[in-house]
């Protein structure tokens, strides 16, 4: 009979035996820091028969030339600029090498684990098998206990380290469940994984609780430094209404946020009047999810809504794709939304960090996981993020080399920069001068707290800017690094190395305008990814949320209108004959004119001023604010 992990809690056999002694094995992963949400269980002593499922990721082949593949058909220079991949043929590229599955499988056959116990994914790249308390911990010479979260009473499997053979090590990613803690339960139950880069201010006008027209005075290019609407956000970077629909642009939404089409229509009538009313995305429902959201409240509408509403109103009349994800109960991650759009990473997921489905909670969705069977848009914007911190760096990797291989076959990814300026998601901190393990000061001092996915070198990063009060948009130098409400998430990267095509423009930043902050705040080395890529505005954004006007701030505002320009670009190029954009990192740092420089505001937290925006790319705009017309011909002009 299978014993699930809490069969395995409710276990009282005897105690763990000792670890055997070492041979030929190493250490393949340790936990850096003690948890201090996540209490060992000594009380509770593991049934040694009980069955762990697990998992073991394989090494993939080709991972060290993704790079240079991916700038084959990204960089400006290259005659391949668009050639973009099948996704058959990106997963017989990356997918590990027989050696690799045959290794391992010996590895286990040894141990006494026979082959017909094994499952094999269908691209290679997973093992999985249940093994008993007793041989996962004699085959990783390790010892496995229960921990309590703390603030949850939550129960998990983690063992502290654990060990492999020398000459496995090449072959293996990661192994799970291991060292792996549920990162981000302090703020978040598990559905709230991917935490909303937004925060709120009450609208300061009168609420206007319907359809009603509003007079035109109200909201005028004359007041955009005060309410940002889609004819303010065309006039400050030169892009027209949309007259095409050729091409794809998908928003995702993570669940129990979701939009109310309600909401959308009394937006076009107010701000966008060219929309007919009841105008809605077209809905992908991904995992069980529903677009019948929970009760009305900011916190269930407000992202959903205000990327729906400045997606759709700047490239109408481009249907926007809306990517809703997860059911009520289990929720979803950004490794969920991944599955769903690429069959070759599904049977990768952590249950520690991913929801699994079929859900066994009492109202769950019971029907399997979506594995590829949606289909990806050109550019998919998403206002989610994550501390770095809050999840191993393997785990990271493995995502972030899934952006990689979706860029080569053709989409491009938008995320939010954060909101916390160089602390993380609620003002976080990190404890350590590394900042790993998810132990963070809340809202205090410390080290800078980096986002994530925002630093994968292979997504566009947007941070935020503002109108200067009382400026024109029609001034030539408008905007200045957002300090209403929020501040541009930005820095450095405490896993990503820095990619080629940002080098010039960081080096630059560091000859000209080196920070005065040390190691003990972030990684000075110059050698790490620096984010974010661009900046767009992010402050009052007019935005219908249940019905009434108000307005909202965020990084979560800047992506969907960055999302949005490059729609609208990938549409001009289809009209000239050519491919969508795909990766654009390295055009946009190869035409720094394409975009309106910030040389002023900051990016506080951690009890420091944070970074400033100087001239140049800088940790707290990037390359600054996007000019379409100029980008727009620099993207023309590629084959
Ligand atoms: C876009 O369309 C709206 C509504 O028809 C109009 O008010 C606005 O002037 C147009 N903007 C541009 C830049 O063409
Ligand atoms: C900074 O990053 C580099 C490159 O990854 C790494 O070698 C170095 O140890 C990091 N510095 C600190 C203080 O973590």
């Amino acid at each position: 009979m299978k014993l699930s992990i809490l069969a395995i809690v409710g276990g009282f056999a005897a105690c763990a035996a000792a670890a055997p002694a070492p041979t030929a094995h190493v250490v393949h992963e340790k936990r850096e820091t003690a948890s201090e949400r996540w209490s060992r269980r000594s009380d509770i002593k593991l049934n040694r028969d009980a069955l762990i499922p697990m998992s073991f990721g394989l090494t993939q082949r080709n991972l060290d030339n993704g790079f240079e593949f991916l700038m084959d058909v990204s960089h400006p220079e290259s005659k391949n600029f668009g050639k973009h991949w099948s996704m058959d043929k990106i997963a017989d590229t990356f997918a590990p090498s027989t050696e690799t599955l045959e290794a391992v499988k010996t590895w286990l056959k040894e141990s006494g684990i026979e082959d017909d116990r094994l499952t094999v994914a269908k691209g290679r790249n997973w093992v999985k098998v249940e093994l008993t308390v007793g041989e996962a911990e004699s085959l990783l010479r390790t010892e496995y206990h229960v921990y309590t979260n703390t603030q949850t009473g939550k129960e998990h499997l983690a063992c502290s380290d654990y060990s492999v053979p020398a000459h496995i090590t090449e072959h293996i990613d990661f192994i799970t469940p291991t060292i792996q803690f549920d990162a981000t339960v302090k703020q978040m139950p598990k559905r709230d994984l991917s935490k909303r880069n937004m925060k709120v201010r009450p609208f300061p006008i009168a609420v206007r609780p319907d359809a009603a027209p509003q007079p035109e005075v109200t909201y005028s290019l004359a007041n955009c430094d005060q309410y940002i609407t889609p004819d303010c956000l065309r006039a400050l970077y030169d892009f027209p209404n949309g007259t095409l629909a050729s091409s794809s642009y998908g928003i995702v939404e993570y669940t129990p946020n979701t939009y109310l089409q309600s909401d959308l229509n009394v937006f076009y009538a107010n701000l966008a009047r060219q929309i007919p009313s009841g105008t809605g995305p077209t809905v992908d429902l991904i995992d069980g999810a529903t677009t019948m959201g929970g009760t009305k409240s900011f916190d269930n509408q407000g992202e959903s809504d205000l990327d729906l509403q400045y997606a759709i109103a700047l490239v109408y009349p481009q249907k926007v794709t809306l990517y809703q994800n997860g059911d009520s109960i289990e929720g979803s991650s950004f490794g969920n939304f991944l599955d769903a759009i690429d069959s070759s990473y599904c049977s990768g997921d952590n249950p520690t960090y991913d929801a699994v489905y079929p859900d066994p909670a009492s109202g769950g969705y019971k029907g399997a996981e979506a594995c590829g069977t949606i289909k990806a848009a050109s550019v998919i914007s998403t206002s989610y993020g994550y501390n770095e911190a809050d999840l191993p760096a393997s785990y990271e990797t493995r995502q972030c080399n899934e952006y990689m291989k979706l860029g080569l076959a053709g989409t491009t990814f938008v995320f939010s920069s954060g909101d916390s300026g160089v602390a993380g998601n609620n003002g976080d901190c990190c404890t350590k001068a590394k900042c790993a393990g998810g132990t963070y000061n809340t809202g205090g001092s410390g080290t800078f707290n980096p986002a994530f996915p925002a630093t994968c070198p292979y997504i566009t990063s947007v941070g935020a800017t503002q109108i200067k009060p009382n400026t024109a948009v029609t001034a030539t130098a408008p905007e200045e690094a957002c300090e209403t409400v929020i501040y541009s998430g930005g820095g450095f990267s405490n896993v990503f190395a820095m990619p080629s095509y940002q080098s010039t423009a960081v080096k630059s930043y560091f000859t000209s305008h080196k920070p005065t902050y040390t190691a003990t705040q972030y990684n000075n080395s110059q050698t790490v990814r620096g984010y974010p890529d661009v900046s767009a505005n992010g402050a009052n954004y007019v935005v219908a949320v249940d019905g009434a006007l108000g307005l909202v701030y965020g990084t979560s505002a800047s992506a969907p209108t960055f999302g949005s320009i490059i729609t609208l670009i990938n549409e001009q190029r289809i009209a000239a004959g050519k491919s969508t954009v795909g990766f654009i990192n390295p055009t946009l740092y190869a035409n720094p004119s394409a975009f309106n420089d910030i040389v002023s505001g900051g990016n506080q937290g951690c009890g420091t001023a944070g970074f400033t925006a100087v001239s140049g790319w800088d940790p707290v705009t990037g390359l600054g604010t996007p000019n379409y017309a100029k980008l727009l011909s620099a993207f023309l002009a590629l084959p």
